[in-house]
C-alpha cells in the first residue's frame, strides 16, 4: 500500500484531466468525475513541494462538435470558441488550478497528432482496410457513427449507433445494425465502400495486460478500472479504425488523401502532450515538456470519468508503446488512472435537453465555489454513482462547514481577541487533554496524506473535517470560558493549541476549499508553508492575529427551495416513487428477535455469509450480505432482528430462510446490523 511518508517530496508528477468536449457547458457531474478530484490531488502535491504539472484543455474535434454546429446552423469553429471560453472561465471560477487549459484546435496539436500517425504509418503498423460505411445519398456524405441511429442487433435498444450500442456496450459491424436511419436527412442510408487506417491494438494485448498488472501491483489501481480493463482483455483487443470521413478535425497527413481526418479519440488523448508543448512555448522553454513526458522518473496520473477508461488504460498506452518502439525519445505511460463513476442530480442523470441539472457557471453565480467544492468532494462517485442533492448541499454547508469548521475558528479567534489582545498566547503546562490534541494534530495530516496519495479523496475530505471536529471537541472539553477566569495559563494553552489547529486546518483543507484557506491564513496573519509543517508549532506565542471574518454563511431553506422549484416539474423520466402502505401492509412483515449462533463464509462470494440463528422456538439458516462489515467471530452471540416470513431463497446455492435487518453506514459497502438489547427474549416480535 502506498504511504505518503515513503514518498519523498519533490517527485515529478504529471497530472491530466480528461479534455472536455467544447460543445456544451461544464456541469457538476463533470466536476465530480475528472476535475475536482484531480485538482484536490494536485493542490495537495503542490503543498507537499512536489514538481507538479497539471494539464487540461478543450477537445474540439469529433462528431459531437459538428452535430452541435449543425443543430445551431453555425460553423464548428463558432461552437468551439464559445464553449472553450465558457468552460475555461467556469473552471477558473471553480478554482481549478490547471497549469494550462489548452485546446486541440491549435496548430501544435495538429502537428503532434500527425507526427504520431506518421510514425505509425512509417513503421508499417497501420493496416488499410476497405469497409462498408453508411452513406447518406441525399446529402452526399459518409455518415459518422453518431449520425446513424438504429436498433441494436444484440439488445434491441432503438437508439443504438452504427457500430456501438451504449446501452449494452456491444460493438458490431454496421451491416448488423437493424433499421438504420440518417440523423441528417432521416432517410435510410446505404452502405458504401470507403477505406480507413486501422491501429492493430491486438498486437499490444500481451504487453498491455502486463502493463496494467504491473501498475496495479505497484500502485494499486481502482477495482472499477481493473474490471473495465479485464472485460476488454477478455473480449480480445481488435484493430481500431483511426481515421474518419469528415472534414472537421486533424487531417490525415498523407499525400492524396482528402476529406479524411484522424478519429477524434486517436488525437484527443495526444492533446495532453500538445497542451504541455503549448505551455512550454508560453513559458519560453520550448523543451520543458520533454522533461515531464519523456523522463523515466515522471509519475503520470490521468484523471477521467468511467466512460473514458478504455482510451486511457488501453488505447493511449498502446499508442505510446508504438511510438516508443520506433523512436529514441520515449514517453511515460500512465502510472494510475483513478477513474470515477458518475454523479447524478437529484436522483436522475444530468440532461441538458430536459433541463435537469445545473451548470457550474450558473451555480457559482448563486453560491461561493468552496461550498460546492466541499459538498462534491465529500460525496465523490469514487466507487459507485452518487447524487447531488440540494438538501445535502445545504446540510453540509450549514452543518459541517459553518457549524463545525467555521464555528471552531470563530470561537477561537473571538477568545484570542477578547482575552489575549489578539495575539497567540503562550503555552503553559500541558495536561493529557493538550498532549492528546497535539499528538492528533501531528498524525491526522499524515492520515489525510496517505488517503490522498491513494486517490481516496472522499475519505481524505472526511478526515479533514474530523480534524475540525476534534478541534471543536478539544475546545469544549477544555472549557476555556471557565479557565479564563480561574486559570489563565491553562486558558492560554488551550487557545494556543486551537490556533495551531486552525493553522493545520487551513493547510490540509486548502486543496478542497482554497478560497477559504486563503482567508484563514489571512486571519492568522501568516503564510502557508508546506504540508510537512502541519502540526502544533506554527503559531508562535506573541504573534499578532488579524480580525476574524465570517467564513461560511449559512444557506436558508428559501434559497434551496427556490432551486428545487426551478427543476422541471413534469419531468417524464420515472422518479423513485415511494409507494404508501397501510398499517396492515406493514403488519404482514413478521419481524422477530433472533441470536446468531454460527457464521461461515459463502464459497465464491466475498459479500455473503451463511448464518445459523436461534429464534427461541426454532433454528434457521440465513444468508446475509455482511461479509465486508463483520468478522465471523464478532457476529456470534449478537441479538438481531430478522424478517421471519420472507420466502426462502437460494443465494450462491445456499438456502436462506429469512433476512437480517441492517442499516447503511457512511462507509461504502459497509452496513451495521440492528442489534437488540441482551434482555430481550428470542422470538420477540418487533412492531
Ligand atoms: N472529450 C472526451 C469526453 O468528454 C474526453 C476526451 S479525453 C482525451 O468524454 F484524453 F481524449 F482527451
Ligand atoms: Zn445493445
Amino acid at each position: 500500500m502506498v504511504n505518503a511518508k515513503d514518498i519523498p517530496s519533490g517527485e515529478k508528477v504529471l497530472v491530466t484531466s480528461a479534455l472536455p468536449y467544447a460543445n456544451g457547458n461544464i456541469h457538476l457531474g463533470h466536476l465530480s468525475g475528472a476535475y475536482l478530484p484531480a485538482d484536490i490531488y494536485v493542490r495537495y502535491k503542490r503543498l507537499k513541494g512536489d514538481d507538479i504539472l497539471y494539464i487540461c484543455g478543450s477537445d474540439e474535434h469529433g462528431v459531437p462538435i459538428t452535430i452541435t454546429a449543425d443543430k445551431e446552423k453555425v460553423t464548428p469553429k463558432e461552437i468551439i470558441d464559445r464553449y472553450h471560453n465558457a468552460n475555461k472561465n467556469a473552471f477558473e471560477k471553480f478554482g481549478m488550478s490547471f497549469d494550462i487549459y489548452s485546446r486541440t484546435s491549435l496548430p501544435i496539436h495538429h502537428e503532434t497528432a500527425q507526427q504520431f500517425f506518421k510514425s505509425f504509418h512509417d513503421q508499417g503498423l497501420l493496416v488499410e482496410k476497405k469497409s462498408m460505411q453508411f452513406y447518406d445519398e441525399k446529402v452526399n456524405m459518409f455518415l459518422p457513427d453518431r449520425y446513424v441511429e438504429g436498433t441494436c442487433p444484440r439488445c434491441g435498444n432503438e437508439e443504438a449507433r452504427s457500430d456501438e450500442c451504449e446501452k449494452c456496450g456491444s460493438l458490431y459491424d454496421p451491416s448488423e445494425l437493424k433499421n438504420p436511419k440518417s440523423k441528417i436527412s432521416g432517410e435510410t442510408p446505404i452502405l458504401k465502400e470507403t477505406s480507413h487506417w486501422f491501429f492493430p491494438l491486438g498486437k499490444y494485448q500481451e504487453r498491455l495486460v502486463k502493463y496494467v498488472d504491473e501498475m496495479n501491483e505497484k500502485f494499486g489501481w481502482k477495482d472499477n478500472v481493473l474490471q473495465y480493463c479485464k472485460s476488454w482483455f477478455n473480449d480480445g483487443l481488435k484493430d481500431r479504425a483511426v481515421t474518419r470521413d469528415l472534414d472537421w478535425g486533424v487531417k490525415v497527413p498523407l499525400d492524396g488523401v482528402d476529406n479524411k481526418v484522424l478519429y477524434v479519440w486517436f488525437e484527443a488523448v495526444l492533446g495532453y502532450i500538445s497542451a504541455t508543448k503549448e505551455l512550454s512555448l508560453q513559458r519560453g522553454e520550448p523543451d520543458m515538456w520533454k522533461s515531464y513526458w519523456q523522463s523515466a522518473d515522471t509519475k503520470y496520473i490521468a484523471f477521467i470519468g468511467k466512460d473514458n477508461v478504455v482510451f486511457h488504460t488501453i488505447i493511449f498506452p498502446a499508442m505510446l508503446m508504438a511510438w516508443n518502439d520506433a523512436n529514441a525519445d520515449k514517453f511515460v505511460l500512465p502510472q494510475n488512472v483513478p477513474a470515477n463513476e458518475f454523479l447524478n442530480f437529484e436522483g436522475k442523470k444530468f440532461s441538458k435537453s430536459r433541463g435537469w441539472g445545473i451548470d457550474v457557471d450558473e451555480f457559482l453565480n448563486l453560491f461561493p465555489a468552496d461550498l460546492l467544492r466541499y459538498t462534491l468532494a465529500a460525496n465523490l462517485p469514487e466507487n459507485k454513482d452518487t447524487d447531488f442533492f440540494w438538501k445535502e448541499f445545504q446540510g453540509r454547508t450549514n452543518g459541517e462547514l459553518a457549524d463545525i469548521l467555521g464555528n471552531f475558528i470563530n470561537r477561537t479567534f473571538t477568545f484570542a481577541h477578547k482575552h489575549f489582545e489578539g495575539k497567540v498566547p503562550e503555552r503553559g503546562k500541558l495536561e493529557k487533554i493538550d498532549l492528546d490534541m497535539i499528538e492528533y494534530l501531528k498524525t491526522q495530516p499524515q492520515k489525510i496524506a496517505d488517503l490522498l496519495e491513494r486517490y481516496k479523496i472522499k475519505d481524505a475530505v472526511f478526515e479533514m473535517m474530523n480534524l475540525a471536529r476534534a478541534g471543536n471537541k478539544y475546545f469544549n472539553d477544555s472549557e476555556p470560558w471557565v479557565s479564563s477566569k480561574k486559570n489563565k495559563e491553562q486558558c492560554a494553552t488551550t487557545i494556543n493549541i486551537c490556533l495551531n489547529t486552525i493553522y493545520t486546518l487551513a493547510e490540509v483543507f486548502e486543496p478542497v476549499i482554497p478560497f477559504s484557506s486563503v482567508k484563514i491564513f489571512k486571519m492568522l496573519n501568516i503564510s502557508p508553508t508546506t504540508w510537512e509543517k502541519c502540526g502544533n508549532e506554527n503559531m508562535q506565542a506573541g504573534h499578532k492575529l488579524n480580525e476574524p471574518e465570517i467564513l461560511f454563511t449559512k444557506i436558508e431553506d428559501k434559497m434551496i427551495e427556490e432551486q428545487i422549484n426551478k427543476l422541471p416539474q413534469n419531468d417524464e423520466t420515472p422518479k423513485e416513487v415511494i409507494e404508501e402502505i397501510t398499517i396492515d401492509d406493514f403488519k404482514r412483515v413478521k419481524l422477530r428477535v433472533a441470536k446468531i449462533i454460527a457464521a461461515e463464509n459463502v464459497k465464491k462470494s466475498d459479500k455473503l455469509l451463511k448464518l445459523q440463528i436461534d429464534l427461541g422456538t426454532e433454528k434457521r439458516q440465513l444468508v446475509a450480505g455482511i461479509a465486508k462489515s463483520y468478522s465471523l467471530e464478532e457476529l456470534i452471540g449478537k441479538k438481531i432482528l430478522i424478517v421471519a416470513n420472507l420466502k426462502a431463497a437460494k443465494l450462491f446455492g445456499v438456502e436462506s430462510q429469512g433476512m437480517i435487518l441492517a442499516v447503511d453506514t457512511p462507509e461504502e459497502g459497509k452496513v451495521k446490523i440492528i442489534e437488540i438489547d441482551e434482555s430481550i427474549n428470542l422470538g420477540s416480535t418487533a412492531k
